[in-house]
């Protein structure tokens, strides 16, 4: 029996909660938050046998074989690095970090520790995500040559995050001093990893991040400033050669949450619409026209 533990315990932790619930041979025994009520309460709905306020104090107490990191992106790498140093194996929730100097820290203490520090990008579990990955390997659509991905998000301008403006809950992710790396750092992170997983890695990018008056004339609410980037635009060279676009935005009215991906190669293309469905990939080999 795996024994699990769950750091933070907002919105995304539900999901982790429920899905490790439904893993045989694992078992969630403990949940902390800075929040002691939060935490009692996330314990109350899921059945966890205990909480805590403090993760050390709850690492320390607990027999706990890995947490999962489901803290604010700026919180990331302290309490990552706290698990490793107790030999906890973690699931971290992207972005890793929140620079590329704490994520090669989080990268170093686990190797050294022989501790898994895994990042939980879980578009990868989509079955047409996978199986494009294998076929651009397999070469089956030749040379890639050019591609699109964008990750459209509406939520700064309709109410699927119950009014953003009055819910705190949301605010962090708006303001740079609360740690946030705003769309590129949340969503971006996604559709980033998704093109590279498919088509490679990047050589060159020039981006261009673009944080947009959010309409009550005021970019402070409740102290906090609401700088951070809401939507980008990036043209990318991969290594292979391929030239192509990703962009992404909060403000995609009609669009709550869409990634879509498309790959050109010599020999044939690939199309992901995750918006549609998780496990469509639609596939052209020659001239025939995508379907
Ligand atoms: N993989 C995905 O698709 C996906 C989706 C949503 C969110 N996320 C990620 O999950 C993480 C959490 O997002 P959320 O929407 O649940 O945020 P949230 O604000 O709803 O919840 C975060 C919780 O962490 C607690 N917290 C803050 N600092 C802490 C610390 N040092 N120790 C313990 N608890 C702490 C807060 O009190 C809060 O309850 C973020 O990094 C976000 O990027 C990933």
């Amino acid at each position: 029996m795996i024994k699990l533990a769950i750091v933070g315990t907002g919105g995304m932790a539900n999901g982790h909660a429920k899905a490790f619930a439904s893993i045989k041979g694992a078992k969630i025994v403990s949940c902390a938050d800075l929040r002691a009520d939060a935490a009692a309460a996330f314990a109350k709905t899921h059945g966890i046998p205990t909480h805590y306020a403090d993760h050390m104090e709850m690492m320390k107490n607990e027999d706990i074989d890995a947490i999962s990191n489901v803290t604010p992106d700026s919180a990331h790498c302290s309490v990552s690095l706290d698990a490793i140093r107790l030999g906890k194996h973690v699931l971290c929730e992207k972005p890793l970090a929140t620079n590329a100097n704490d994520a090669r820290r989080m990268l170093e203490a686990a190797k050294k520790a022989k501790i898994i520090n895994m990042v939980n990008f879980s578009y990868r579990a989509s079955s047409a995500l996978q199986k494009a990955s294998s076929m651009v390997k397999e070469g089956k659509i030749g040379e890639i040559r050019h591609f699109e991905a964008s990750y459209l998000q509406s939520w700064l301008v309709s109410s699927s995050r119950k009014d953003w403006n009055k819910n705190p809950g949301s605010r962090w992710r708006l303001c740079s001093a609360a740690g946030s790396k705003g769309d590129l750092g949340d969503i971006g992170v996604h559709i980033l990893d998704l093109t590279t997983f498919v088509a490679g890695p990047i050589s060159k990018i020039y981006c261009n991040l673009k944080t947009f008056n959010k309409g009550n004339g005021d970019e402070f609410i409740d102290g906090m400033k609401m700088d951070a980037n809401d939507s980008f635009s990036a043209t990318v060279e991969l290594a292979n050669g391929a030239l192509g676009t990703i962009h992404s935005s909060r403000w995609a009215t009609g669009h709550s949450n869409s990634l879509a991906l498309s790959i050109f190669g010599t020999k044939g293309a690939l199309k992901i619409d995750l918006d549609k469905s998780w496990g469509d990939l639609q596939i052209c080999i020659g001239e025939k026209n995508i379907a």
